[in-house]
């Protein structure tokens, strides 16, 4: 069946880089030897989805997805192995030398192959009659021109123009020899039926005298038209588009993201606007890193698609209220997908393409800096605006923006817009937390499954609650091992999620999954597992060594802080113990303790927990460093990560020796030692339902 010759079918795999090919498709990370990223194949939030350049092989350890280029092209486009290594000869600049074969031959490939051949066909034939056709000349032509595309626009776009006829690429095709099912099957030729729905055996063109937007994949396949009427006065909708078909979905599916997807990726930034006009007038402009959701909602195939490219969008919209009002939605839902979201306004009455028009490209991109907006900043603008001088509409604003913000993923985010949000609403941070966390209870006791939300984007799911009591896992957290049997099988968390859910309040009973439901056992249950302790003092040693010259108060740094707060309670766990001892020691020949010096230890059990801290896969907050999110209370939260870290250690310890002093109680030795006994233990209750509230209040410290 391949007609592919031998030797080139080689030489496109021998040039054909893995890294190249599936980088395309996804934005991959080095991470030791290979890369990685979140799975094309199967949705998920942290990424299993590696590839081994090495090896030239890509695999995904979530859904099982694995092979080489060739597999990777056939196994993301659903095409037949003659498909895929078109593909990438064309992106390698191989010559295949095919065998003569009749549009039949060519057709007889696979059901989706014979698909996209023939919308190929079809925007080729489009894009000559634009260019070449009397009436594409007079009619289409002039019309792109007066809307100030150039040649270049039109040619990466591959624009076109279908001649006002009924049945020209009807014809046309079939002289072509293409069979009829495929051009019904993708849309471009409509079957007429009768009133009975029967086929009367009539087939027309679905596109007549309109300018032709192809419409492609990411691989730059073309799958769907969109298709705009030049008469004016058109009684029939302004745009007309290519139906669903097996080639396109389009809720999956971006205009111009197969010319974006490079620019995005450069620039880690992606403009979303509403239509194809938009996209190419952006892009003529120079702004490249643009696509468009072509006028419908927003959903959650397009954003994960652009999640794909890049964690920052900024969504440009037409001036009006009412549209504004109308996209929050969609707004959240970028949210909810983890995006970092700004907005940029436009006048009243203008859309990105006729703003750029008027003002030029480089005020347009002065604009887009000056007027972008982060997205919680912008509703609550928008609502406090609504509300202004009404108090019961200020509380329904206040509600709207905690509802947006309970969407956001990432709790170090969510906790900075909280701080934001008191701010600008100002309202003290901890009655919004209140309000907040009685939003967030609701919202997951409405959700099916109460709780749970296995895993998923649910708005349940991500809308976590801050800091209640301990030991109840707040929110959508996920708890390995949990114990408790009316959690549904619970999703592994990631080593972020970890990171995160000890900062903000999950125990690590909870992370480690030894304590079960701590919240059906007594205090006298509670046996502590010493794995508990090693982790709270290794979080103490990292935070020490990772950010020891960091300040957080005038002259305190955490190395000072840390080590003050310690006290004198010794380390149990030997090696974390001696690395205390050894940044104690650094601390005081005036050196901060630092991964730099302390790798090069002698012993090599301190070198390797210093490598492993050093290389743990997260950090206090990936976010710092990229320019979207501006965290302006960011020492905050490495106060609240130390504070959090000491608390849990003091608690594990007062735990231990409550264990202990209960144990001791079964079988008293005497009625005075009994007594004494009973004191402490009264006292090791208390310090300890002290600690448990600090660690359920403890929030970074608001204006
Ligand atoms: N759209 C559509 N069908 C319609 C109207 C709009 O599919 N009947 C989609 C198109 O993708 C269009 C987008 O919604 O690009 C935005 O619509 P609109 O703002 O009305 O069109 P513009 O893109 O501004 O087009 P033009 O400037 O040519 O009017
Ligand atoms: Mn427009």
């Amino acid at each position: 069946m391949a007609r592919i010759p031998k030797e080139t079918v080689d030489q496109i795999i021998h040039h054909a880089d893995i890294v190249e090919v599936v980088g395309d498709f996804v934005s991959l990370k080095r991470k030791g030897q290979n890369m990685w990223a979140c799975c094309p194949f199967h949705h998920e939030k942290s990424p299993s989805f590696s590839v081994a350049p090495a090896k030239g092989l890509y695999k995904c350890f979530g859904c099982g997805k694995a092979g080489g280029v060739v597999q990777f092209i056939m196994d993301i486009e659903g095409t037949s192995y003659v498909e895929a290594l078109k593909y990438l000869a064309k992106k390698y600049g191989i010559d295949v030398q095919e065998e003569e074969k009749t549009p039949e031959q060519q057709l007889a490939q696979n059901e989706k192959d014979s698909q996209f051949i023939v919308s190929n066909w079809a925007k080729d034939h489009y894009h000559k009659l634009l260019q070449d056709n009397e009436e594409g000349q007079s009619i289409g032509w002039s019309y792109l021109r007066q809307r100030g595309l150039n040649q270049a626009t039109i040619k990466t776009f591959e624009l076109g123009y279908s001649l006002d006829q009924w049945d020209d690429l009807l014809k046309s095709a079939s002289a072509a020899g293409f069979e009829l099912k495929y051009l019904e099957k993708t849309g471009l030729v409509v079957r007429r039926e009768d009133d009975q729905g029967q086929d009367t055996g009539r087939r027309y063109d679905r596109f007549r005298g309109r300018v032709m937007f192809p419409i492609h994949n990411i691989s730059g396949r073309v799958i769907g038209f969109g298709a705009r009427t030049l008469k004016p006065n058109d009684k029939t909708a302004k745009y007309l588009n290519s139906p669903e078909s097996e080639i396109y979905h389009k809720s999956d599916v971006l205009y111009g993201l197969y010319q974006a997807r490079q620019p995005i990726r450069s620039e880690e930034l992606c403009y979303l606007v509403e239509g194809y006009l938009d996209v190419l007038s952006l892009h003529q402009g120079g702004i490249k890193n643009v696509v468009a959701s072509s006028g419908t909602s927003l959903t959650d195939g397009q954003i994960r698609l652009i999640k794909r490219y890049t964690d920052n969008v900024t969504v440009l919209y037409d001036g009006d209220a009412a549209g504004i009002r109308a996209s929050l939605r969609g707004i959240d839902m970028l949210l909810e997908g983890g995006l970092n979201v700004r907005v940029v306004l436009f006048p009243d009455g203008d859309d990105p393409d006729s703003y750029i028009r008027k003002v030029g490209d480089q005020r347009f991109k002065e604009h887009l800096e000056v007027a972008s907006q982060d997205f919680i900043q912008f509703k609550t603008d928008l609502v406090s605006r609504e509300a202004a001088h009404d108090p019961v509409k200020k509380a329904e604003a206040i509600r709207e923006v905690l509802q947006s913000i309970a969407k956001v993923p990432d709790p170090i985010k969510r906790q900075v817009f909280l701080q934001q949000t008191s701010q600008a609403f100002g309202i003290d941070e901890q009655v919004l937390i209140t309000e907040y966390n009685k939003l967030v209870r609701n919202a997951t006791q409405k959700a099916p499954g109460g709780q749970s939300s296995s895993g998923g984007s649910g708005a349940a799911g991500s809308a976590s609650g801050y800091n209640s009591s301990y030991g109840g896992s707040s929110g959508g957290q996920q708890v390995p091992g949990g114990g408790a049997s009316q959690r549904p099988a619970p999703r592994p968390m990631s080593p972020e999620e970890e990171a995160e859910a000890l900062m903000y309040g999950a125990s690590p009973e909870d992370l480690m999954g030894g304590g079960g439901d701590l919240g059906t056992l007594t205090r006298e249950d509670l046996e502590p597992v010493p794995d508990v302790l090693e982790q709270c003092e290794r979080e103490v040693v990292r935070l020490l060594l990772l950010y020891s010259a960091q300040p957080l108060a005038p002259e305190v740094a955490v190395a000072q802080y840390l080590l003050q707060q310690l006290d004198d309670t010794p380390f149990k766990t030997g090696v974390y113990a001696d690395l205390l001892h050894l940044c104690r020691q650094e601390l005081e020949q005036g050196r901060w303790p630092e991964v730099r010096t302390l790798i090069q230890h002698g012993r090599s059990d301190i070198r390797s927990v210093v490598a492993e801290l050093a290389t743990e896969k997260y950090e206090l907050s990936p976010n710092w460093t990229t320019h979207q999110i501006h965290v302006p209370r960011e020492l905050d939260l490495l106060q609240t990560a130390c504070d959090n870290a000491i608390l849990r250690l003091n608690k594990v310890n007062v735990e231990r020796e409550l264990a202990v002093r209960l144990e001791a109680l079964r079988h008293p030795a005497d009625e005075a030692s009994m007594m004494e006994n009973l004191q402490t233990i009264h006292l090791l209750k208390q310090m300890d339902n002290q600690l448990a509230s600090l660690l359920g209040t403890v929030i970074p410290r608001g204006a």
